[in-house]
């Protein structure tokens, strides 16, 4: 049995046919332990709407979801959360943002204190400990938000578009800088991302998702070495996969 496992999965907003939205239809997938997966496809599929499912946010109407065996079902611990726009309180400090969780969990202050200041190292913020966010660029308040989603130790961590509001250069930085996050931590990664380079450098498999009602299209494996460089999204290998997505798109109307 895979460490993640979905099984016949949907999602209804509101009342089921009368003017209910069917968001989610029918997921099956398993996801391993320690992997990287990228999930893409069209606005409104309900990329995120799987992604609060997951985190234990949302109930769903239908199927399984269960982590190490267990059912997914109300919140969690053991999930870490990253958005798209970093919603560090302007108020605190970097420091004080990161060591949110353990306010919230209850967790002891010092070893949360020397944790943070472990994963703000990790991130490369050291010197920004005491900075309040407004003083970082975007891309570091991302690394921040890494780092708070990591501070309870989660054993996945969830990533919605969180380098949407990126430029390109900072962004391609950012996606160094996972790989090699995700590499030192050990975590599962769920990544939604708009991005199907983005999606490919980063991921050992890209879920692709039709258009709303969501369902899996296709699960793709990326077989290139790791560590990968930005020179990478150069192989040849690279471009079928990207390729590959292109087509699924264009084939079940993805692009507008
Ligand atoms: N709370 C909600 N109530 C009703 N409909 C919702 C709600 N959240 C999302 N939806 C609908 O579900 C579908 C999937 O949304 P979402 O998961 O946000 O898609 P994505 O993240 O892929 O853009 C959309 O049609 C959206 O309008
Ligand atoms: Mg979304």
């Amino acid at each position: 049995m895979s460490y993640i496992e979905i099984k016949g999965l949907s999602k209804t907003f509101g009342e089921r046919g009368a003017g209910g939205v069917l968001a989610l239809s029918d997921i099956n997938c398993s996801i391993e332990k320690g992997s990287f997966v990228s999930v893409v496809g069209p606005s409104g599929c309900g990329k995120s709407t799987l992604m609060r499912i997951v985190a234990g946010l949302l109930d769903y109407s239908e199927g399984s979801v269960t982590m190490d065996g267990q059912p997914i079902r109300g919140t969690r611990r053991d999930v870490g959360v990253v958005f798209q726009s970093s919603i560090l309180l302007p108020w605190r400090t970097i420091l004080e943002n990161v060591m949110l969780p353990a306010e919230v969990l209850g967790l002891d202050m010092k070893k949360a204190r020397a944790r943070a200041m472990d994963l703000l190292h990790m991130v490369r913020l050291d010197g920004f400990e005491h900075k309040l966010p407004r003083q970082l660029s975007g891309g570091m308040q991302q690394r921040a938000s890494i780092a708070r989603a990591l501070l309870h130790d989660p054993k996945i961590l969830l990533m919605d578009e969180p380098f949407g509001a990126l430029d390109a250069m900072t962004r391609e930085q950012m996606n160094l800088e996972l790989q090699r996050i995700w590499s030192e931590s050990g975590k599962t990664v769920i990544l939604i991302t708009h991005s199907i380079p983005e999606a490919i450098f980063l991921g050992d498999v890209v879920f692709v998702m039709t258009p709303r009602p969501g369902s899996l299209e296709r699960v793709i494996r990326v077989d290139l070495p790791r560590p990968r460089g930005m020179d990478a999204m150069g192989l040849p290998s690279f471009a079928a996969v990207a390729h590959e997505i292109r087509e699924l798109f264009n084939h079940t109307g993805s692009f507008d």
